[in-house]
């Protein structure tokens, strides 16, 4: 049985919905139930759950509020999650965590490894890092997934951003000197329960131990993600706006974020036989998705 926490959010619900589909034993925990403000309700739901494998989808990922909202990011993202993967390891029972690209301060010029020092430019960079290396301190049975510019046609997101904004304006400004990879949330869940089920099949090996990068296939930049979900969008019947290609000087945020976080996700393949689709192949179906509930009544 697994416990999926941050139910609620785009991955959660995505793990959630796979689970359900193929008939996986899982159970799911969002706040208020579930809160890593609240030490005492993970102990409780751990309890409850008795899981085999926890799988962490909850986390603060609200990047430029975490610079003046930092104890909650804290607790979100190093404290709480530390606190989880304690119990697990108590259990001895894997726990699979999800990180970031923004541990990286994008000035590599290539894609990252995860032997590359991570150096964040902002606090919810830094607390992503620290929960990491306190979670691989414990020494427990914990496989850290960092993945990047999470997409889907649950919750807030880059894509349901656009074409709101899209039905608003004719033109939109994008920026155009960030470089990444679009990773689509069901995409990635399926990632991490194929991780379960090596686990569950080879049993738990020193290898499985650590940090994998998981996006996914591919780059592009903000105004290439944007003009393809537009692309995509106007197949179906949607007026697309111009979109302006501009750079990170013209758009400027609280929180630096990084110019190149390419994830070389080589080490998932190897280790695990994984690998995340190509990014614009798991697009159509999202902007779809995306149309359908956010069609204006
Ligand atoms: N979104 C991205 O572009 C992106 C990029 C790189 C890495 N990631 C990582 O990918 C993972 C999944 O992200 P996502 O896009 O699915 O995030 P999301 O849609 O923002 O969902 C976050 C989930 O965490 C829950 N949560 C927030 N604070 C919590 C707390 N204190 N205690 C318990 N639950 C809490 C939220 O609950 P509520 O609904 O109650 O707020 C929600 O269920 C995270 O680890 C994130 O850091 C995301």
């Amino acid at each position: 049985m697994i416990l999926i926490t941050g139910a609620s959010g785009q991955l959660g619900n995505a793990l959630v919905t796979l689970c359900q589909a193929r008939g996986i034993a899982f159970q799911a925990v969002a706040r208020p139930n579930f809160d890593f403000e609240k030490p005492e309700t993970l102990s409780a739901c751990m309890a409850a759950a008795k899981p085999d494998f926890v799988i962490n989808a909850a986390a603060y990922t609200a990047v430029d509020k975490a610079e003046t909202d930092q104890a909650a990011a804290r607790a979100g993202n190093h404290t709480g999650p530390l606190a989880l993967a304690r119990q697990c390891s108590q259990r001895d029972i894997p726990f699979i965590h999800v990180s970031t690209d923004y541990v990286f301060d994008g000035d590599k010029g290539a894609p990252y490894v995860e032997t590359d020092r991570p150096h964040p430019t902002g606090v919810y960079g830094a607390t992503k890092r620290d929960g990491e290396d306190a979670i691989l301190s414990l020494g427990g049975k914990a496989v850290i997934l960092r993945t990047a510019w999470v997409y889907a046609a649950h919750g807030k997101n880059f894509a349901r951003t656009m074409l709101a904004a899209g039905r608003r304006m004719p033109v939109l400004r994008v920026v155009a000197d960030q470089r990444g990879t679009p990773t689509a949330a069901p995409d990635l869940a399926a990632a991490i329960l194929a991780i379960v089920g090596k686990i569950e099949a080879t049993g738990w090996r020193p290898d499985y131990r650590g940090v994998f990068h998981a996006t996914g296939a591919g780059e592009t930049t903000w105004h290439g993600f944007a003009a393809a979900i537009f692309e995509e969008a106007a197949k179906l019947g949607y007026k697309a706006p111009a979109v302006q290609p501009i750079s990170t000087a013209e758009w400027p945020t609280p929180t630096r974020r990084p110019p190149d976080s390419r994830l070389n996700c080589t080490k998932l393949a190897q280790v695990f036989g994984v690998t995340l689709p190509e990014w614009r192949a798991s697009l159509p179906g999202i902007v779809a998705g995306l149309l359908a509930l956010d069609a204006p009544s």
